[in-house]
């Protein structure tokens, strides 16, 4: 092409009378023509292309359809499920409530609810106690956490200053369950505390260390989002059967974003009923921070603060109702569903955190 073109400009050119004046303007002619027929080629190819790329981007704009379409029948799944429970719950309650009228007037023993049992004086004197456990004699060197005293050697379970955490914060470190080395972050075992506690309560932490006690969310939150951490809980019936839940994820986030858990990763004999509520907010009685349209989880539930969603399967902090067998106010005690029930309040817990 570019030769036939140089061929026909040269006879043309022939005939004029200046004609080696003019072999330049020949040459560059020629070089524009070729120049030219590539520009031509250059835009067919950006043509084909621009084609390619308008085709991709209508399929992914097809397949981003597809994932919106998607997840919004997930999260209609997930109202609906919420909406069945609900309802569930709903009709649980008429049916009680008529139960309650018809039948009894006499409702037994009054519960071994936290009112009854609660000890203020456990409560105000838990924070100040100075035990070090395994300390024989020597000063105890802080470590940052149970599992770095476990590492140093130390192989008693008791009450340990914790390093990582603001100056004086104190944790009882279970040594002892698989493998030890746990922080523990909340333990009921006698109802001596009550757990029915405000919103700046449950931030700070409350409790005897020795005993029952939340370590605060605070507490909480600054151990968990240093480094990835385990929840591992153990439940025991009044049957003395020893059962344990674990989660090989669990972070809550701070005070502006209401203390919300992160947990997944179920593992162990109690059942899971905990996964339910990762993703929610921290609730108590005097903070209402659930999804709940129909009320107010923490107040209606034990009076305890949790992460409810609408509302719980489990509530550790609920109300220490003691033996009340199977016929336990339902979703008042400390419960965990998947274990005995809601009606069943059990006779210990403990949460505890170790660093995966
Ligand atoms: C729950 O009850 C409401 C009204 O009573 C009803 O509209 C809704 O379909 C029910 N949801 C489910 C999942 O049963
Ligand atoms: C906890 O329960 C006791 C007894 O019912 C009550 O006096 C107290 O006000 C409750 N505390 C909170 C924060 O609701
Ligand atoms: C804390 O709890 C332990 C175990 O129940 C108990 O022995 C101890 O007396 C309690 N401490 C206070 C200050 O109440
Ligand atoms: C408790 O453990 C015993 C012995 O393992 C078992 O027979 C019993 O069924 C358990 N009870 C419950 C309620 O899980």
């Amino acid at each position: 092409m570019a030769n036939v073109l140089l061929l026909a400009a040269f006879l043309l050119s022939s005939s004029f009378p200046s004609r080696a004046q003019d072999t330049s303007i020949i040459i560059s002619t020629a070089n524009t023509e070729a120049l030219e027929s590539q520009l031509t080629e250059t835009k067919e190819e950006t043509g084909r292309l621009k084609n390619e790329v308008d085709r991709l981007s209508s399929l992914v704009e097809t397949l981003l359809s597809r994932v919106d379409s998607l997840s919004d029948e997930l999260s209609g799944e997930k109202v609906r499920g919420a909406q069945l429970e609900q309802n569930l719950t709903r009709q649980i309650q008429k049916l009680e409530a008529r139960l309650q009228t018809q039948c009894c007037s006499e409702m037994g023993p009054s519960p071994q609810g936290a009112e009854t049992t609660a000890n203020p004086r456990v409560t105000q004197v838990g924070l100040a106690s100075t035990t070090v456990a395994g300390s024989s004699g020597d000063a105890q060197e802080l470590k940052a956490d149970c599992a770095a005293y476990k590492a140093s050697g130390q192989t008693t379970s008791g009450v340990y200053p914790l390093g990582s955490l603001p100056s004086g914060v104190q944790a009882y470190c279970d040594m002892e369950t698989a493998g030890g080395g746990w922080t523990v972050i909340q333990r009921r075992q006698d109802g001596s505390v009550p757990f029915n506690r405000t919103w700046e309560e449950y931030k700070l932490g409350f409790g005897n260390k020795s005993g029952e006690y939340w370590l605060g969310n605070e507490n909480i939150h600054l151990l968990t989002n240093q480094k990835k951490h385990t929840l591992r809980i153990d439940l025991q019936d009044w049957e003395e059967n020893q059962t344990f839940a674990e989660y090989s994820t669990f972070r809550v986030s701070g005070e502006s974003d209401g203390y919300r858990l992160h947990i997944s990763g179920y593992s162990g004999t109690a059942g899971d009923s905990m996964t339910y509520n990762n993703g929610e907010r921290f609730s108590t009685v005097d903070r209402d921070n659930d999804v709940y349209s129909n009320g107010h989880c923490s107040q209606q539930h034990g009076q305890g603060g949790w992460w409810f969603w609408q509302c719980s399967y489990s509530i550790l902090n609920g109300r220490y109702l003691g033996n009340c067998g199977s016929s336990c106010p339902a979703y008042q005690g400390v419960v965990w569903h998947h274990r005995r029930g809601v009606r069943y309040s059990l006779k210990s817990v403990s949460m505890k955190i170790r660093a995966s």
